[in-house]
Order: structure tokens, then C-alpha cells, then sequence
């Protein structure tokens, strides 16, 4: 396959190049775009290096799939585009996410959307929620869920390259006692601090981050009844989400076999409910594939309830191996 990355220099557009490496993508040919600041430069892959093109308008044409990662500005105005050359663009933006003829993938849930919607482009969840619903679907399999209580925990390369600096040049500051200087990619000090908001406040007081959980997981599921309130955190980690998810069910669902269902679920790492001391951190589950699951107990508060903690390294299950993941089934087809 011809393939294109646009952002490749960024925190997914790196993973992607390195996942594509890892799992042996068959590639003929691999173009990487960015902006002004990074044309020019090189990034290896497979030991040769690839220089990175400026991206303009010509660019995204005689491609098979072109990875977006540029963020959503850059793939309103240039997937229509590498569409229209008939191109696959595979976007990691929530530019197209909702859109009614865009699949919203993630491969293990729902792969049969990728030949169900008729559009060009395909999206890839939002990081918390796929983290999120890796956990929740195989527990949604076996029980009618009433609603969902989670609160995310979100490092920040969720911001990007950019957020990951700050914290590290802000702990510094912190630490040396120099004054501080204006943050850049928070509203808040991240560093030693938690800041109870990621993106805009929408009107019902929810932010945009946390109705993304809420409207994406419905349309993946193909269940608008599906109810999510969230919280989203953004929390001093450099990598992986955690979320504390809270699921009420219609019916008792008991922690055996919610714990069968999670062992058996594809992309899913169960850490055993009968040692309370094997819970999964950030960093254990950083650079990692698979998501790990721990914490699982029964909600003592409510008749048919049960709690889980869910981590996932959001730049690679969140961003750039779902969105390799998606491309494999494109390849197989
Ligand atoms: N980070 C995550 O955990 C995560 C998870 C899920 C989804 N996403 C989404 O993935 C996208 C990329 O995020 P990221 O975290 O990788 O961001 P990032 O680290 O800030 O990287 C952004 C990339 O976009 C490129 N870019 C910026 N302006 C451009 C332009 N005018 N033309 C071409 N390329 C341009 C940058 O290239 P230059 O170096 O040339 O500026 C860089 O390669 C975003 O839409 C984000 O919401 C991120």
C-alpha cells in the first residue's frame, strides 16, 4: 500500500511510524507531511530516513491510506481532499467523527462499520473513549446497562508533543523555585496540580472532552440509549489515561463472571479481582497495546452495580494503533 502521514512529526504521527514498523504493515511507499516548522527535517523508518514534506493542497494524491494527525483544522481542510483523489484518509481528529457516512472505529467492537458507512474517511474514536469502551463493551455484551458514571485521569500527551514539555518545564520551574511563566497548552499549572477540564464547556456544563465519551460511544455501540455522564481530568502524567468507570446494570451482573467476560476480550489485560494489590498504573500499561483492567468490585451502593479502572496507553490504543488496527482490516479486505 502508497501511505501518507500528515503530522508526522507529532506525538501519534511518530507512534504510528514506529506501530507500522512493529507489525509489519506492507508498505510500497511512504510519504510524511507536516508543516513549515518540520518540513525539511527526516524521521527513520525501517532504518532509512524519510524526509518530511511541507503539506499542501497537491499533496494527497496516489495514496492508498493517508494517516491524519495533524489535528482538526488540518483534516477539515485537507482529508476532503486526499478523499477526493480516492484516497482512505484514517483521521485522528474529531473533525468528521460524528458525521453521519464517517465509521467511528474501533476495530475489536465494531469493524464491520468500515464497509457499512460509504465515506472515504474513517475516524478514530476520541483516546478516552476507546480506552473507556474497551473495558465497557465486553461487560455491555453480557448485561443491559443502565448507565455509566466515569471519571477520566488524562496525561498530557493528550495534548501532544506541546503538553508533555510544559509539564516537564513547569516541574522544573516548580521544583527550582523560579518564577512562573504563562502557561501555553493548559489554563491551569498542571505541574503538582489537577485541572477539571479538557476543551470547551459546552452549554449543558459538560465539556467537550466528556461529551465526546458520551456521543461517540453511542454511535460505536449503535445504541442511543446508552447514558454516560463523565468527568474528565487532566492529571501531572507524561503517558496513558486512567478512567474509574461505574456501570449500573438492569440486572445483577456477579464479579465472576464480568471478570470471564473482560479475560476473554480481545486488546484487554484483566488483572486478577482475587489480588487486590494487582492494580494497573499509567505507567504499566505505557507503550503498551493492550488495556489493563483492575479494581473490579461490586458497587455497594446501588442493586445492580459494578466498578472498574481501566488504563491504556492513549497515544497508542487511543490514537495510533487503532488507527494502524483500522488499516489492517482495510488491507485484509
Ligand atoms: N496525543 C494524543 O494522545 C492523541 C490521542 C488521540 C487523538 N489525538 C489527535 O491526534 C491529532 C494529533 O495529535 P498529537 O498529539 O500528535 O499533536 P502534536 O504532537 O501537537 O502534533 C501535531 C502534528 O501536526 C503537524 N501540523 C501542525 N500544523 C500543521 C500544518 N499546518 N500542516 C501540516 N502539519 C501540521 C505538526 O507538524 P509540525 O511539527 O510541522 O508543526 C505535528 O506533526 C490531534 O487531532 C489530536 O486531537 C491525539
Amino acid at each position: 500500500m502508497r501511505v501518507a502521514i500528515v503530522g508526522a512529526s507529532g506525538a501519534v504521527g511518530l507512534e504510528i511510524i514506529k506501530i507500522l514498523q512493529e507489525r509489519k504493515f506492507k508498505i510500497s511507499a511512504l510519504s510524511l507531511f507536516g508543516s513549515k516548522r518540520s518540513a525539511g527535517k527526516s524521521i527513520f523508518y525501517k532504518r532509512k530516513p524519510i524526509t518530511i514534506k511541507q503539506l499542501k493542497s497537491s499533496s494527497l494524491k496516489d495514496f492508498d491510506i493517508v494517516f491524519f494527525s495533524a489535528g482538526a483544522n488540518i483534516s477539515k481542510k485537507y482529508a476532503p481532499i486526499a478523499a477526493a483523489n480516492n484516497c482512505v484518509v484514517i483521521d485522528n481528529s474529531s473533525a468528521f467523527r460524528m458525521e453521519k457516512k464517517v465509521a467511528l472505529v474501533i476495530p475489536e467492537i465494531n469493524s464491520t462499520h468500515i464497509s457499512k458507512y460509504k465515506s472515504k474517511i474513517i475516524a478514530n474514536p476520541n483516546c478516552t473513549t476507546i480506552i473507556s469502551l474497551m473495558a465497557i463493551k465486553p461487560l455491555y455484551d453480557i448485561g443491559s446497562i443502565r448507565r455509566i458514571v466515569a471519571t477520566s485521569f488524562q496525561s498530557v500527551s493528550g495534548a501532544g508533543n506541546a503538553g508533555m514539555t510544559e509539564l516537564i518545564s513547569e516541574t522544573k520551574r516548580f521544583l527550582s523555585g523560579t518564577k512562573k511563566s504563562k502557561n501555553k497548552v493548559f489554563d491551569r499549572n498542571i505541574a503538582f496540580n489537577v485541572i477539571p477540564k479538557i476543551g470547551l464547556i459546552t452549554k449543558n456544563g459538560y465539556s467537550e472532552e466528556e461529551m465526546k465519551l458520551h456521543n461517540e460511544s453511542r454511535k460505536i455501540l449503535s445504541d442511543n440509549r446508552i447514558l454516560i455522564s463523565a468527568t474528565t481530568v487532566r492529571v501531572p502524567v507524561l503517558r496513558s489515561h486512567s478512567i474509574s468507570i461505574n456501570i449500573e446494570f438492569e440486572k445483577k451482573i456477579s464479579l465472576a463472571k464480568a471478570q470471564r467476560a473482560l479475560s476473554k476480550f480481545p486488546g484487554i489485560q484483566n488483572i486478577k479481582i482475587d489480588n487486590p494489590m494487582s492494580y494497573p498504573t499509567p505507567i504499566d500499561s505505557s507503550n503498551k497495546d493492550d488495556c489493563l483492567v483492575g479494581r473490579l468490585r461490586t458497587d455497594y451502593s446501588t442493586k445492580n452495580g459494578l466498578s472498574l479502572w481501566v488504563v491504556g496507553d492513549q497515544i497508542r490504543k487511543g490514537a495510533a494503533l487503532n488507527a494502524v488496527q483500522i488499516a489492517e482490516c482495510l488491507q485484509e479486505k
